[in-house]
């Protein structure tokens, strides 16, 4: 699987739930990369430890986050599909490379001052600790490309630094990973806050659609949607960010361009596009809430695609990880 293309990795944490915004704007594009590239797909379980998290929550997410993906049609025969801490070269590397990371580079990084303000009464090593932690997840696979967020585009920054650091120390090691600036989905917006993106923390329900929320839950979102007080139906992000949101949505998963829906809804309002918009969206996410709660019902097989995914990354990250511990003078075991 993994042999002359360019190698994409990307992770992402078990918490809050995979929203509509991150199908739309991120896993429909990641599975068209795992078409074109060799992809390894991680849930990143231990990153997200450095926020308390209720162990039997926990576990129960971490499957269903893996289960949404596969639902989403991420295809375990062409991407390596695996739990971080299955693999446990992630945290050896880890420990190598916070020996080669500064404290005041990691002390620099916004996220770890966001979290810090934010998790006042448990600033942990851990949080320190995070963006190298991500360095190893990507370094330990040679990883060509990373699609990230704006919000994670310093540590990948510090991954690339880490990488140039250690192979200036010693020698060529590390793929210097580049952040992936592809084609990107549509950004989908907060339905209660269109201003805002729409995100998978948001503590107010109504705000995002998960992937496997139910069909009255969905029509429900869809009806209280923010819009505003001019009931007529155009594109206007900046006045109309509202509806503008609404019509992004329907476009994205009917695949129909948006003067063709806007010209539809000429001279109709607000109470007849929402629901359309709604019942376009259950339609959209039908079939993959139908497979996620298959796959939920056959937990061995979900098991066994976790299995097999964490040998074939255990054994590409034991190889970089061998080199490493030779490089830096480790007796060899
Ligand atoms: N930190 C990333 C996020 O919160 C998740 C992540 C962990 C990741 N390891 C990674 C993303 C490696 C890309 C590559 O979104």
């Amino acid at each position: 699987m993994i042999g002359d293309k360019k190698i994409v990795y990307s992770a992402v944490q078990p918490t809050g739930c995979i929203t509509l915004g991150n199908y739309i704007g991120a896993i429909q594009n990641w599975i068209k990369l795992s078409e074109e590239y060799d992809s390894i797909f991680a849930i990143a379980d231990l990153h997200a430890l450095t926020v308390r998290q209720n162990p039997a929550e926990y576990r129960k997410r971490a499957m269903s986050f893996f289960a949404q993906y596969l639902a989403c049609g991420l295809d375990p025969e062409k991407s390596i599909m695996y739990f971080q801490s299955h693999v446990p070269e992630h945290a050896e590397l880890t420990w190598i490379l916070n020996c080669f990371t500064y404290i005041g580079e990691a002390q620099r990084m916004t996220q770890f001052k966001d979290k810090s303000a934010k998790h006042a009464d448990n600033i942990n090593m851990g949080l320190l600790d995070y963006p190298v932690l991500m360095a190893s997840d990507i370094l330990l696979y040679q990883a060509d490309y990373v699609p990230v967020g704006v919000d994670q585009k310093q540590h990948l920054e510090l991954s690339r630094d880490l990488a140039v650091r250690f192979n200036n120390l010693y020698s060529p090691t590390f793929t210097v990973p580049e952040a992936y600036i592809g084609k990107q989905g549509a950004k989908i917006f907060s339905l209660q806050d269109p201003t805002k993106k729409m995100s998978k923390s948001d503590p107010d329900v109504n705000a995002t659609v998960s992937l496997i929320d139910t069909p009255d839950d969905i029509m429900r979102k869809f009806k209280r949607a923010v819009t505003d007080c001019d009931a007529t139906i155009r594109y206007d992000e900046e006045n109309k960010p509202g509806v503008s949101n609404l019509l992004t949505i329907f476009s994205a998963v009917t695949g129909r361009t948006i003067e063709d829906i806007v010209s539809e809804y000429e001279g109709k309002g607000y109470a007849q596009l929402k629901p359309a918009v709604g019942e376009a969206v259950v339609e959209k996410l039908r079939p993959i809430r139908e497979k996620y709660l298959d796959l939920l019902n056959n937990k061995d097989y979900l098991m066994s695609i976790a299995r097999s995914g964490a040998e074939k990354a255990h054994s590409i990250a034991r190889r970089t990880l061998a080199k490493v511990y030779k490089k830096v003078g480790l007796v060899e075991g």
